[in-house]
């Protein structure tokens, strides 16, 4: 019974998706005499892929976000130094950090929490950050205190996301949790919450595919599912935090982070736009 619920879904599914190819394709030609080919948007350029490289960009590999090249395409097209630019979609926040590096004033909206608190974050990192703290960071990963605690925090759950970490590596994260709680200096605590936050989803058995969670074979969740999926080389705790701890370092003595003038609501556009 339940089998023919989910056909019937992946039918109804199939069927959507031509509709929107169909609809697609007769948008396009409507408008084909105003649509031009630009050669300079090359797939690197307006995708996530540009940010690889680019300090502080690099952090999160938040897949749906701009890469910060094409924001610096636009604004360079438009000549665009100064006033405010508001992005009610923000994302992760690379449209709002790079106008906000280039002196303009940057409003931004964004629905999901976890952009949210990046955002938030980053900001906090870009304007406060100091060379005592880039010690402090230093001593941190260097002690590797969650790794001599038995102390945890609870990680918090959903029904989606139980089993995502292999069992050694959500005891670390719980770990981690619990001493962090305890570092008095704030600038540190935010930075590792943040590189936490960066790791999640490269030591989980997860990864995510536009709104949907793909689970590797070795999560043991796929029983029965046709195709196999083996998201390749899943680092264990410790080094992949300690190598995003290190990558915030260098960036911060490569940038010295630049100074942000920036406000991002934390919210739904529609809600904001229309009550302002
Ligand atoms: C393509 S991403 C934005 C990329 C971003 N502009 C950048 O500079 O990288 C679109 C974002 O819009 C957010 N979003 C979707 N609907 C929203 C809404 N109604 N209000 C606020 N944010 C929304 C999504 O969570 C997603 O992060």
């Amino acid at each position: 019974m339940n089998f023919g619920i989910a056909e019937k879904q992946i039918t109804d599914q199939t069927a959507l998706k031509e509709k929107i190819t169909q609809l697609d394709k007769s948008l396009e030609q409507k408008f084909s005499d105003k649509l031009e080919v630009c050669k300079d948007l090359s797939r690197v350029l307006v995708s996530f892929q540009g940010n690889k490289s680019r300090p502080s960009y690099r952090w999160y590999k938040y897949k749906e976000g701009f890469s910060a090249s094409l924001i610096d395409y636009f604004l360079n097209a438009n000549n665009l130094n100064s006033g405010t630019i508001l992005d009610p979609f923000a994302g992760s926040g690379t449209t709002l950090f790079v106008s906000s590096e280039r002196g303009l004033q940057a409003e931004g909206i964004e629905i999901l929490p976890i952009c949210q608190q990046l955002i938030k974050k980053r900001e906090i990192l870009e304007t406060k950050f100091t060379e005592k703290d880039a010690s402090g960071l230093q001593n941190f990963i260097s002690e590797k205190s969650w790794e001599k605690t038995d102390e945890k925090t609870n990680l918090n759950e959903l029904r989606i996301t139980c089993g995502a970490y292999p069992a050694n590596t959500k005891d670390e994260i719980e770990k981690f949790l619990a001493v962090i709680q305890k570092e008095k200096n704030k600038n540190v605590r935010e930075t590792l919450e943040v590189a936490l936050f960066c790791v999640l989803e490269s030591i989980s058995f997860t990864r995510k595919d536009g709104q949907y969670l793909r689970w590797d074979d070795r999560s043991g969740r796929r029983v029965g599912m046709k195709k196999p999926f083996n998201k390749g080389n899943i680092p264990n705790f410790s080094t992949a935090i300690i190598g995003k701890v290190k990558e915030i370092i260098e960036d911060y003595k490569q940038t010295l982070f630049s100074k942000m003038k920036m406000n991002a609501e934390k919210s739904i556009c529609m809600k904001v736009l229309v009550s302002a």
